[in-house]
């Protein structure tokens, strides 16, 4: 029996590809990953507790929808962070991370057709790499809009022919962007907000960094959409208690969003989903009331950026993030910088261009590296004069 076709041209995911890059290779020192982007610091500690002391509700099912308690801490956040009144019931929605979420948003929201043509889904390039699967899941086409140094290393929507965003049904938004840590402005989000509505789409926008900034707490796409009285149901934001917390493994974010598209992606979950389980919803509901260990944390990570701007702060291209926990290094090409610093220092980054896709620019991943600062800051310190050491010598 064949296999679909739907899939077929994905390229490799990309950890597997700087696997068949590095592996072949001795590595030139103690090895130090800083490829991955999973979180390090320390979690909370009352994370353990809370899973015994409600242990006993493992024996139950779920609800799909979300604990009342845990839906009203998301809320109750959302008001404190962003100053957005969302209702509890219609307009939050719990996940198991956002990765499903971003995903199987994609199939409850996105029509089949728009204008009577195949719907294209806005990818910004280089991007998370869901966003492209959940196009192709729905046979929408993606399209790729370069975020670059020229751009603000944020697509540019708004230049965009309307031709191209009459057919849009759904723009990504990654703010703040991995890999590259930028952040969008309110003007950026209310412009896109006002193309949403001039053009009839819907936004997804992955704020799963959103807590680890440097400087001001960035925006947020639902803060926009009321500050500026648009449309509920043009927007539908990703959180994630897996950076924010350092709970990667609890698999725990949340969609909020219109009540409109909340239910359509309630109603699919009910069918399809698998919702977290009972006592993790108990921990996520504490994680979103609580600031301490969030500030404790994005601390940490501003230490390590302190660190980076000190030893790259001198290198030609080097734009110190504004939020996130990643640097988007310039290089000649990524590939074979990736695998020079493997074989000479041990250090293990990923090439810019896994991340993107080739576009008729190129693929505007492809002079970068991704180095992730997710180690203890002494190994970040040492990985990061490495990485100075041999490649901007
Ligand atoms: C941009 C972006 N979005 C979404 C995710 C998914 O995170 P999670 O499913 O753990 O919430 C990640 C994880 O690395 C990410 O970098």
């Amino acid at each position: 029996m064949d296999f679909p076709e739907r899939f077929a041209n994905l390229p490799d995911y990309a950890f597997p590809r700087l696997r068949a890059l590095l592996d072949g290779h001795a590595p030139g020192g103690d090895v130090l990953h800083m490829s991955i982007g999973e979180p390090k610091h320390p979690f909370p500690v009352w994370v353990s507790s809370i899973i015994s002391e409600y242990a006993h509700e493992f024996g139950k099912y779920p609800p799909n929808e979300g604990t009342p308690e845990l839906r009203a801490a998301i809320a109750g956040w959302l008001q404190t962070r962003y100053g957005v009144t969302a209702a509890p019931d219609t307009q939050v929605f719990p996940l198991n991370g956002t990765r499903e979420g971003l995903f199987n948003a994609c199939l409850a929201l996105c029509p089949e057709t728009k204008g009577g043509k195949t719907p294209v889904v806005l990818i910004p390039n280089p991007f998370y790499q869901v966003y492209t699967v959940a196009a192709q899941a729905v046979g929408a086409e993606p399209v790729y809009l370069p975020a670059t140094a020229e751009t603000g290393f944020l697509p540019d929507i708004a230049g965009q022919p309307a031709e191209l965003l009459d057919r849009t049904a759904i723009v990504y938004l990654c703010s703040p962007s991995n890999p590259q840590g930028a952040v969008a402005s309110r003007a950026y989000w209310a412009e896109l907000l006002a193309l949403a509505e001039k053009h009839d789409f819907r936004i997804f926008a992955d704020e799963c960094y959103s807590e680890l900034y440097r400087g001001a707490a960035p925006a947020g796409a639902m803060q926009v959409a009321a500050e500026t009285g648009a449309d509920p149901e043009r927007v539908v934001v990703f959180h994630s208690l897996s950076k924010r917390s350092n709970l990667p493994g609890l698999r725990s974010g949340f969609a909020a969003g219109g009540p409109g598209c909340i239910a359509r992606m309630q109603q699919l979950r009910a069918y399809a989903g698998a919702p977290l389980p009972l006592p993790l919803q108990r921990v996520a509901e504490r994680a979103w009331a609580d600031e301490a260990h969030v500030a404790a944390n994005r601390a940490l990570y501003g230490e390590k950026f302190e660190i980076a701007d000190e030893i790259f702060g001198d290198v030609p291209g080097y734009r110190p993030p504004e939020a996130g926990f990643f640097l988007w290094l310039p290089v000649a090409d990524g590939e074979a910088a990736t695998l020079k610093l493997w074989q000479e220092t041990g250090v293990r980054v990923l090439p810019g261009a896994y991340l993107g896709r080739d576009a008729p620019g190129g693929n505007p991943g492809q002079g970068f590296i991704r180095v992730a600062l997710v180690a203890p800051r002494e190994d970040t310190r040492r990985g990061l004069k490495a990485i100075r050491r041999c490649l901007y010598a």
